[in-house]
């Protein structure tokens, strides 16, 4: 039976016949840029992640350089960010005039590592960090990382593209953020029917609210239709993508404890298979978090990942290697890169690590498939 990676098409029943309706009406009333389905759904998210503010946008990596661009962020500053992310986080920077500053992870959960970003504060004072919130948790030290840049009055910008649903001793992930982002790619838990984004955000150290100037930045600077107070772009959100998030906000719940549930079976599962630790590590999120399913993340000793990737290609079962290069190695960050601290662990990572199929209704039997096929690589070594 063929499993793929990752299945956009499986809809709760009447999900679909609910979608048409919707379209419909938009189109009737041609509420095609952001409107009242926009608003609504800024309220949700405002709801859902417990922030004082968020602006709908046009995608994830456009989210960060608002975020970027309204805490004065440009031309000549530094910005710290982890070495394993997606390559958005690094653009981002690079986009709003910036150089780039690299930090290895942490080899327990896979997020930057705190000593590593003391050192790379104390040496480069950059003007912002971007700490990236992958795989459906968080860093085990969050809250030292967010002191750690209160204290130097350094604002950090949480990477949240992939954190919706994330909880972290007991509350949303992005509460207690200065300064947060999403991405709503069709692929991400809380997915669009197109790309979308948002910035979250909550007082800044002086007291003042971004979202204003983010609201403005996103929308060509205006102070009136043809007024521009500030050199911003067009990141609006579309008015299909706020009604089809709006949509799956009322399904998110359901969406997510199958997630979690997917995530916990493969972890019980997989920890039950005939092999030494060292050749295959099931990664957990750290204590004090609730993980949101969006990837299982296995390190696996790379000839044995090899070994399995080929049995899964040859009974057609999708897989991932999220991240394949840390930042610091792609070829297009040599002339924004301003140095880089640690960068064995991202590298490791990157060597190692293999994703196998989650998503919201997997169906046991295509579980037990998965499970099957990696046994029998096992097996068959
Ligand atoms: C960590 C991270 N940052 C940024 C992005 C960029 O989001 P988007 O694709 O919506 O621009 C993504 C998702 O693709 C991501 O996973």
């Amino acid at each position: 039976m063929a499993v793929p990676f990752i299945d956009l098409r499986r809809f709760e029943d009447d999900f679909l016949d609910r979608w048409q309706q919707i379209c419909d009406r938009i189109s009737r009333n041609t509420q095609f840029v952001g409107g009242p389905e926009a608003e609504r759904l800024e309220h949700a998210l405002r709801e859902r992640a417990e922030v004082a503010g968020v602006v709908g946008c046009a995608n994830g990596t456009d989210a960060i350089q608002l975020a970027l661009r309204a805490l004065g962020i440009g031309r000549g500053d530094t910005v710290v960010i982890p070495d394993a992310t997606f390559w958005a986080t690094f653009e981002a920077v690079v986009n709003v005039g910036a150089d780039v500053v690299t930090v290895d992870i942490d080899a327990e959960d896979l997020q930057m590592d705190y000593h590593l970003l003391q050192e790379a504060i104390e040496t480069h004072r950059p003007q912002a960090v971007i700490l990236v919130h992958l795989y459906g948790w968080g860093s085990a030290r969050l809250n030292d990382i967010r002191r750690l840049c209160r204290d130097r009055n350094i604002p950090l910008i949480e990477d949240g593209a992939q954190a919706i649903g994330v909880q972290w001793q007991g509350r949303s992930i992005y509460q207690a953020s200065l300064i947060a982002t999403v991405s709503f790619y069709p692929a991400k838990v809380l997915g669009s029917c197109g790309d979308a984004g948002a910035v979250f955000c909550n007082p800044l150290a002086d007291g003042t609210d971004p979202s204003t100037v983010i609201r403005q930045l996103g929308n060509h600077g205006r102070t009136s239709h043809y007024g521009h107070g500030l050199v911003g772009w067009n990141s609006r959100m579309g008015g299909f993508d706020a009604a089809f998030l709006n949509l799956s906000l009322e399904y998110l719940d359901q969406r997510l404890a199958d997630r979690r549930r997917l995530a916990a079976e493969y972890r019980e599962r997989l920890s039950r298979l005939d092999v030494a630790p060292e050749d295959l590590r099931i990664i957990a999120p750290p204590a004090g978090y609730e993980e949101n399913g969006y990837l299982n993340v296995l390190r696996v000793e790379p000839s044995l990942r090899a070994e399995i990737q080929d049995a899964l290609k040859s009974e057609d079962i999708g897989f991932g290697n999220v991240y394949p290069g840390a930042m610091s190695q792609q070829p297009g960050a040599a002339p924004f890169l301003k140095a880089s601290f640690g960068g064995r662990e991202a590298q490791a990572l990157s060597e190692s690590v293999l994703n196998l199929p989650l998503f919201a209704y997997m169906r046991a039997e295509e579980l037990d498939e998965v499970i099957s096929a990696v046994e029998r690589a096992l097996a068959s070594r």
